[in-house]
């Protein structure tokens, strides 16, 4: 039986690693010097929803490995200030800035409020909690993570600004839904070309009110 289980997880692994190889967006992502395959879904949402030209100041919670923070760097305006924050490090990136810490700690709030002073023009966030296994647990807190992204706008994103959050389709967003209709406007929910037709993920787009 485990005999079984381990050859089972072998050849998934296997069919993993092959299909992440020909992938067609990591391989590009190789060849265009972007740290992530994620890169490309950012790419596609501001081909959508065009907002990068005009954001001076950026912030990219859950950023490593940094993908979505060199697409920001390279296609906002050259003096535009960007901070990313994660729990992991990253490499770092020129013209870029990192805090290291849990969105949920006080000190990345205080950290933001100094780093950029005033309002910020667009706030991204590519997070999802690591898998428990338990699809209720694992529900909850997707649940505390966007509201706490949402809870970040409101304090930080200024009127008209965008942002983005990674949401996952058939999730239950009830409450949640009608706080965030309370602060943001022109709310949209989005799957660029690069994230995977199997995975649930979709990305909500929407401006502050
Ligand atoms: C899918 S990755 C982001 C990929 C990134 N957009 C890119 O293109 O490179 C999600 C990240 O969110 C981070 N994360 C998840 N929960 C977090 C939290 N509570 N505070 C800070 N970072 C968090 C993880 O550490 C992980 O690096």
């Amino acid at each position: 039986m485990k005999f079984k289980l381990l050859k089972k997880h072998k050849k998934d692994s296997t069919k993993w690693l092959s299909r992440h190889i020909n992938d067609e967006f990591v391989l590009k992502s190789k060849k265009e010097g972007f740290r992530s395959r994620s890169s490309y879904k950012l790419i596609q949402i501001n081909q959508k929803f065009n907002f990068l030209n005009s954001s001076k100041n950026i912030l990219d919670l859950g950023c490593a490995p940094g993908g979505w923070l060199q697409v920001s760097k390279k296609f906002t305006p050259i003096n535009s200030k960007i901070l990313g924050v994660d729990k992991l490090n990253i490499e770092s990136i020129p013209g870029v800035n990192f805090y290291k810490g849990d969105i949920f700690e006080d000190e990345v709030i205080n950290y933001i409020k100094s780093f950029f002073e005033k309002k910020i023009d667009l706030l991204i966030s590519d997070m999802s909690p690591n898998s428990t296994g338990n699809k209720k647990v694992d529900h909850l807190r997707i649940l505390s993570l966007v509201e706490r992204v949402v809870d970040i706008s409101n304090l930080f994103l200024k009127r008209e600004g965008f942002i983005v959050i990674k949401i996952f389709q058939g999730g239950m967003y009830g409450d949640l839904m009608i706080s965030l209709k309370e602060s943001l406007k022109n709310i949209k929910n989005f799957k660029p070309k690069a994230s995977r037709k199997e995975s649930p993920e979709m990305y909500l787009i929407a401006q502050k009110k």
